[in-house]
This record gives structure tokens, sequence and C-alpha cells, in this order.
């Protein structure tokens, strides 16, 4: 039996390995997905065998409950929702770690009496990191879906309180290595943690919380990996790690394409940070030139060369059919239309990906940042729907600006730009865009679903 487990652990350990790999492109992504939740259906099947912890009924009545659950989820959270979902997934999972090392603490005490300083160390690891990923997971969720401000949350003394509590956990940490009978230790880190996630996750600004939401999974990955050696369970280390480096490897390309550190992220950097307001009015000031559906229409018509670039503003109008319409339109009348997809688009990693893959957008004429921004000078008209910060040329030239040094899309540099929107309002970064007010741009106001819509309608009467 042992070595059936180890097999089947391997096996499951290189269906993770080939389906993260698989999830790096999107032709690829489903395989990828499927790969891996065998992976992880086969691993749970096996350990609960191996350990004798259930018989086989109640394995099955939990794979019937569990695939419920997961089904009824996916089908009911809208796309905008999932940030906050896979934070909710994210902070169980780190929950479920801390309890998981408190059992094996219980377990130990109770047969052995003692344990090294091994799995000491990795004991209080994962209950610390296990308990802070549980209460910042549901502070994330709750900025996220609003039951908590979603404001920077300061007040005084806030980084030394926080150090001040991580010395606490480390100092009762080297007294339960040292001496481990007595358990109150272990339960004092438990609740310190509870308190430093939610103190951690409070101050960061509700739009910063995809990034937090990325650096926490990666936090839950690290705790599983060290209830990992607590068990001495080789799989659980190699998913753990998994999870660790793909988290932080995700936060860093988001920090980046932002750039901005993580440190500034993580200590509340950006005060209007997804306010969405009216912007403070410094900004470029000027006449805005704007079209109407009609007369886009006619500009089209005449363009051989268009890029659409779409932002958060066709996530919230769900505008991606349209936009899909939109395109076979164009391509109809031999016009060449390719998309450009900014790696911080919209609110979540791939966000305009997953949009665009469900309108049967088809991925080749997908066009990351790198690959379409030398050629926007061939480009006659880019069409931005919704998208506003990734498009600002502040980006390039105002080192006054909060988003100096990001890379943007070279929009500016087409024969005519075409910006989609419902107002003059501001982006996440809370500026705003002196693109508005170039010579080769044209506003064309409302929501964007009825806007593309109409623009539709009128290129098909032309
Ligand atoms: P934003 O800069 O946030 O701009 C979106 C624009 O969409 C707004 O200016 C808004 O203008 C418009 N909009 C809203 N609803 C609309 C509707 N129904 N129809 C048409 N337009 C609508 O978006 P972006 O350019 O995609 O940039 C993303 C920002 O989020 C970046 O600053 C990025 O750093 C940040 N961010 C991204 C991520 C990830 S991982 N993607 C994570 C954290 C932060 P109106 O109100 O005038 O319509």
């Amino acid at each position: 039996m042992e070595i059936i487990s180890y097999l089947i652990y391997l096996i499951a350990s290189i269906l993770f390995i080939f389906g993260i790999k698989k999830l790096g492109s999107p032709k690829t992504a489903r395989q990828g997905n499927f790969l891996s939740s065998l992976g992880m259906f086969l691993a749970v099947v096996i350990t609960l065998f191996d350990q004798r912890v259930l018989t086989f009924e109640y394995i099955l009545i939990g794979i019937i409950i569990g695939s419920a659950v997961g089904a009824v989820m996916a089908l009911k959270v809208p796309m905008t929702g999932m940030p906050q979902m896979v934070g909710l997934l994210n902070g169980f999972g780190g929950g479920a770690s801390a309890l998981v090392a408190f059992a094996e603490y219980y377990h130990i005490m109770n047969t052995a009496g003692t344990f090294d300083v091994a799995t000491g160390v990795t004991l209080v690891l994962s209950v610390l990191i296990g308990a802070v990923t549980f209460t910042g997971s549901f502070i994330a969720f709750g900025k996220l879906q609003g039951f908590i401000t979603g404001k920077v949350v300061k007040y005084p003394l806030q980084n030394p309180i926080n150090i001040l509590l991580l010395l606490m956990v480390l100092a009762a940490g080297v007294i339960v290595v040292l001496e481990p009978a007595n358990d109150s230790n272990l339960l004092g880190i438990a609740g310190v943690s509870l308190i430093l996630g939610v103190l951690l996750v409070l101050p960061i600004g509700g739009a910063d919380m995809p990034v937090a939401v990325s650096l926490l999974n990666s936090y839950s990955g690290l705790a599983a990996s060290m209830t990992g050696f607590v068990l001495q369970n080789n799989m659980l280390i190699i998913a753990g790690a998994l999870v660790g480096a793909s988290g932080i490897i995700l936060t860093l390309i988001m920090c980046r394409g932002m750039n901005r550190s993580l440190m500034n992220v993580v200590l509340g950097g950006w005060e209007d940070a997804g306010s969405g307001g009216a912007g403070s009015g410094d900004g470029p000031q000027g006449d805005v030139k704007s079209v109407d559906a009609e007369e886009l229409a006619m500009i089209l018509d005449s363009a051989q060369n268009v890029v659409i670039v779409p932002g958060y503003g066709m996530a919230v109008a769900q505008a991606q059919h349209a936009v899909r319409d939109l395109t076979n339109i164009l391509e109809k009348k031999n016009i060449n239309v390719r998309f450009a997809i900014h790696p911080v688009a919209g609110r979540m990693p791939g966000h305009m990906n997953v949009l665009l893959a469900e309108a049967q957008v088809s991925y080749d004429k997908l066009f990351a940042l790198e690959d379409i921004n030398d050629d926007f000078p061939n480009v006659d008209v880019a069409l931005i729907i919704g998208a506003n910060d990734v498009v600002n040329p502040a980006a390039r030239h105002d080192q006054s600006s909060p988003i100096y040094g990001m890379p943007i899309l070279n929009v500016d540099y087409a024969k005519t730009v075409v910006i989609n929107k419902r107002s003059m309002n501001v982006g996440y970064a809370g500026i705003q865009n002196e693109l508005f007010f170039y010579p080769n741009a044209l506003m064309f106001f409302g929501s964007a679903k009825e806007a593309v819509n109409k623009l539709v309608n009128e290129i098909k009467e032309l």
C-alpha cells in the first residue's frame, strides 16, 4: 500500500507540474486545469485510503457534495467576482493548514511526547502563515465584496505594531520548539497571527486587493508546504511549493505591470487607487473632440488596420460579445482587426483574455503589449473600449504622475485614437488622461455594450 501511495503521489505531482505548464497558454489552459484537478483528486483519494481516514462511502459522499458546491460556485460567481472567490478559497486553504498543524501537534504530543527542532519550526510556521492567510483573505474578500471599506486604512504606529506582533510570534515560536509540552504557546501564536492577518490586509486599498489576494495565495501555498513537512508528506510539500512560487511570480508580474514595488502595494501606497471618481481637476485640461456611432462607423469603414484595446470598462459593461460582433463585421469588410492586451488591464490577471475567450474571439488575434507596441504607427484606428490608465501617455514622460514608468500601450502613435467610455472620469489610478486631449484623439461616449452595439448597427447600414 505504501509503494502504491508513493507512486500515486508521484503521478499527482507530475500532473500538477504539467497542469501548470499548460495553464501558460490560453489554448491549453483548459487541459491544464483538468490535469491539475485530476492530480488533486488522485492525491485526496489516496491520502484518505492510505491513512484509512474514511471508508469508501464517505469518500463518495464527500466527492458528490464537494463537486456540487464547486459547480454551483463556478456557475454562479460572475467573472467580476472572481478575485474575491479566489481570496475566500485561499483563506480556507490557510485555515486548513493551521488546523492540520494543530491536529498533528496534539497527535505527536499524545504519542511521542516531543518533537525535533525541524518539526517544531515547520509547525510554528504552518500555524503562523496559515492563520495570517485565513484572516487576511477574509478581509480581502470583505473589501472586494464591499462589506469592509475599500479605502486605504492608516492608523498611528501601524508598522511598529505589526513588527511587534511578528516578534511576539517568533519569540513564542522559539519557546514552542524548546518546550513543546505547553500548548498555550502554539495557541497564542495562532491568536496573534489571526490578528496580524487582519492588520496586514486592512491598510491595502480595495483596488489593490487583486495583488494582495495573489500574495495571500502564495502564503497559503507556503503554509501547505510547511504542513507537508510536519506530516512528512512529499505530495503536500510539492503542491504547496508550486502554489507558493506561482503566487509570488504572479504578484511580481502584476507589480511590474503597474511599475510599483510590492512594498508600495502592501503598505497601502495609492490613496486614490480604485476611487474612480471625477479626478482632481489639476490634470490636463482643454477641449476634447467627440464622435457619434455614425461618424465612427465611417472612420472604421475606411480603415485597413484596426487595433482594439479593451480595459476595465469592457468588463464592467460585459461588452465582450458586442466587441466580438464588431470584430466580425469589420473583418467581413477585409479590415485587419487585432487586440492589444495590457498585462494589468482590468482588475485581475488575464481579465481581458478570459472575457474575450468567453466571447470566442480567437486567441491569435490577441497580442501582448511587447508584441504590438512597436506597430502602433502603422495602425489606422486604435479603438479603446473602457481602458484608461493602461493607455495614458503621462506614464512615459510625466515624472510627477503616480503611473510614471508603468509600461503603457502606445495607442497615441496610431493615426486616430478613439476612446469609448461614459464620461471624462478617471480610472483606477485616480488621474486624468492627457490622451483624451491629443489632436488625433476622439471620444466616443457611452456605456461600452450599448455604444459598441450601436456602432455595429451603423456599420451594417453602410
Ligand atoms: P481603468 O484605468 O480603471 O479605467 C477604466 C475606465 O473604464 C474608466 O475610466 C471608466 O470611465 C471606464 N468605464 C467604466 N465603466 C464603463 C462602461 N460601462 N462602459 C465604458 N467605459 C466604462 O482601467 P484599465 O485601463 O483597464 O487599467 C487597469 C487599472 O487597474 C490599472 O491602473 C492597473 O494598474 C489597475 N490594476 C490592475 C490589476 C490587474 S491584475 N489587472 C490589479 C490591480 C490594479 P467612465 O467612468 O468615464 O466610463
